[in-house]
């Protein structure tokens, strides 16, 4: 369905990517990972012919529809969420126009049967338009939009009203409703929660069709891949299974690939020492000349396996004294428009309390989070902060608040709170902006560089409560992991939503569920939540306010009023067996050989040629045995480590197993073989002495 062939792409100075090769068969669903700043989007823009390569061909199937959800949308406004959604139908509704049209032909049609050509198409475009679901295209606009978390009485409200998360969806809607030859999208699930993920999941699974997706979520990779593609500076690597299959071939290359260096370390320590020993010895230096060569050979056949992609690394700095109780809300009252979400809700946080929201989708998990910042204004109730209770609130869609126009450190400038130039910059390194980086424009950043410098700016900002809604959106798997330690050893107060459970296990001790206006708290991890919920042990929810029996009308208190009472506070070496040449019996040595060169020169030169001939004999057929067992032992170890290069290898992993027997064996063998070759030169060199 799309080709790409020698396809390379880069920007100013720096090459994100050459020589890929590609090949996306019908039918395959295919997953493209890589670091974040990768090029991922960048390869998806060249695909759909926004951009084009800086060089390489790239074509796409003829008479192919193509539908591509990118990272970031812009806005769109005017439009229902309904009517959006069935833009995605314009194929379906056109086939119906057409339809009609020809209805209306034929009704007006005489009954003199000139129109079976007319009849036929009918009956042709009626199938189609059958086989697309055009009967039930309401039905399924519904379905989709329900699927993707929407409540039916939002369906006819105006997209402009829509933050940025919920416009995505609709776009998706847009797609999946489109149902195209080709699906290209674009970290499709940071927008949606948990369970509008397992919905798309399951939609996706059931589409019949090729599917390219980027995406750093292990899972959902899982669950929906026949292929992966791994997109580095190396170019890009197409591996066969789903994201578990590609780890595992990854891990085994490695590991083989780390072996076969240590080996040839080795190698070349032998080889070293051979040429050490032999390089003034004029029968065998154009033999110690080829070794210096393999000698160079090696290093370049060395892989490189450190090349471990570069990582973001930072520790969250220790918090700020607070209070006990960093932030109590008391009898809240709040609504979205006549939609009733929390009626007198009473909580409060405490310090050092590790908590996930989670619950079903438009429960007000976000909205909870909003309260706790004081994002949100609210109907009724109170909010207070401890006094020395410092939030920091990373929002759902914290990249959109960046300054797109600014650079890189300018944006970061804006959190400092009296650091220095110098520690910004030292932070943002910790991000992986350094050097250059630092003086890009925001608006040109990859989604996950976007959510760096939003950390970054977070970490720049002194606090003691982390309000964090999804802040593993866009980010790499490796930075996931490196976020998540992070906030483990945080020894201030967490609140966070995300949708992925690894990293909620990670940070968290307690899980709230939201669920119809009422906050349940699980104590444990995610995985001890998902247990007791399915066996039915439920936790009570915290008490609604007794406001509500007996109401006291208050005046809305969109911010803290009365902050809470002060607190008092709280190699081995080569083994060479070397063989003694005196313990060798090379038959055809002979004592007196000086004497009888003296009696008569010429005649004993020829003899003693003869003799040497025929004393050397034997040993030199040892010694060229020695070299043909080495050299066979290289050329094979060369080719089979070259096999062992080549990463489709893994993917038969019998091949793997004989191989690195084989591999193994020759290994062995080497050492000993190199130990006979020196030893029987030695023997032969030291008979050769003899008639000197
Ligand atoms: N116009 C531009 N000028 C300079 N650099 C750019 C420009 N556009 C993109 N880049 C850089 O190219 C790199 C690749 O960007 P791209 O968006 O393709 O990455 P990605 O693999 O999709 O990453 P992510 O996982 O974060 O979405 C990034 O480092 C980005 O900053
Ligand atoms: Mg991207």
């Amino acid at each position: 369905m799309i080709w790409l062939q020698d396809v390379s792409k880069g920007y100013g100075a720096r090459t994100l990517f050459e020589g890929v090769h590609w090949d996306v068969k019908p039918n395959q669903r295919v997953g493209l990972v890589g670091p974040n700043g990768a090029g991922k989007t960048t390869l998806f823009s060249i695909v759909t012919g926004e951009l084009a390569p800086d060089g390489g061909t790239v074509r796409v199937a003829r008479d192919a529809t193509v539908g591509y959800l990118p990272q970031e949308i812009a806005t769109v406004s005017g439009r229902t969420v309904r009517e959006e959604a069935r833009r995605g139908l314009d194929r379906i509704l056109a086939l119906g126009r057409e339809l009609e049209a020809l209805e209306a032909t034929l009704a007006q049609a005489t009954h003199d049967g000139d129109h079976a050509a007319e009849l036929d198409r009918y009956a042709d475009l009626q199938a189609r338009f059958d086989a697309l679901g055009g009967f039930q295209l309401d039905a399924r606009v519904e379905e989709v939009l329900t699927g993707l978390g929407f409540k039916r009485d939002q369906l006819d409200r105006d997209c402009g009203q829509l933050s940025g998360g919920w416009q995505m969806r609709v776009a998706l809607g847009r797609l999946l409703l489109m149902q195209p030859d080709v699906l290209l999208l674009d970290e499709p699930t940071n927008h949606l929660d948990l369970e509008s993920l397992v919905w798309l999941e399951g939609f996706l699974r059931e589409y019949r069709g090729t599917l390219v997706m980027i995406s750093h979520d292990r899972s959902f990779l899982n669950a929906l891949c026949t292929h992966i593609a791994e997109l580095s500076g190396q170019g890009l690597q197409v591996y066969t299974g789903n994201f578990e299959d590609y780890l595992e071939q990854v891990a085994l290359r490695l590991a083989v690939l780390e072996r076969q260096n240590k080996n040839l370390e080795r190698r070349a320590a032998e080889l070293q020492r051979f040429v050490d020993r032999f390089r003034y010895k004029a029968s065998k230096a154009k033999q110690a000349q080829s070794r210096l060569k393999q000698l160079e050979k090696l290093d370049a056949q060395r892989t490189d396996t450190d090349a471990k992609q570069r990582t973001i690394h930072f520790e969250l700095p220790e918090p700020p004294r607070s209070g006990r109780v960093l932030l109590q809300l008391e009898n809240v009252h709040k609504r979205w428009g006549e939609n009733p979400i929390y009626a007198g809700l009473d909580v409060q946080l405490t310090r050092g309390q590790k908590i996930a929201l989670v619950g079903p989708n438009g429960a007000g998990k976000s909205t909870l989070l909003k309260l706790f910042a004081g994002a949100t204004p609210f109907q009724e109730g109170h909010r207070t902060l401890g006094e020395q209770t410092r939030p920091y609130y990373f929002a759902q869609h914290q990249i959109e608040s960046l300054d797109l126009r600014r650079t890189v450190f300018e944006e970061a400038m804006t959190a400092a709170a009296g650091q220095t130039p110098g520690f910004v910059r030292s932070i943002l390194g910790a991000f992986l902006f350094s050097g250059e980086d630092v003086e890009k424009r925001v608006g040109v950043l990859s989604g996950g560089e976007k959510n760096r410098l939003a950390l970054a700016k977070m970490l720049l900002t002194p606090a003691n409560l982390l309000l964090l809604d999804e802040p593993t959106n866009h980010l790499d798997m490796a930075s996931c992991n490196v976020l998540e330690a992070a906030l483990g050893d945080y020894t201030g107060t967490v609140v966070l939503i995300s949708h992925d459970r690894h990293f909620i296990d990670g940070v968290v001790d307690e899980v709230w569920e939201v669920a119809e206006g009422r906050v349940r708290p699980f104590l444990g991890s995610y995985d001890d939540y998902v247990r007791r919920r399915a066996s039915g042990d439920l936790p009570e929810p915290f008490p609604l306010h007794r406001a509500r029996v007996a109401p006291q009308p208050k005046a809305p208190t969109p911010v803290a009023a009365s902050p809470l009472p002060p607190e008092t506070q709280q190699s081995s070496a080569p083994s060479t067996r070397a063989l003694d040449p005196a313990t060798i019996d090379w038959s055809g040595g002979d004592a007196d050989i000086k004497r009888r060169r003296s009696r008569d020169d010429k005649r004993g030169e020829a003899e003693n040629r003869q003799r040497k001939a025929q004393a050397t004999r034997a040993p030199r057929a040892v010694v060229d045995q020695a070299e043909r067992e080495v050299e066979r032992l290289e050329s094979s170890l060369t080719e089979l480590r070259g096999l062992q290069a080549d990463p489709t290898h893994y993917q038969r992993p019998d091949e793997v197993r004989r191989v690195a027997l084989e591999v193994a064996q020759a290994e062995a063998a080497l050492p000993d073989a190199y130990a006979r070759w020196e030893a029987a030169q030695a023997a032969l060199e030291a008979i050769e002495a003899q008639f000197q």
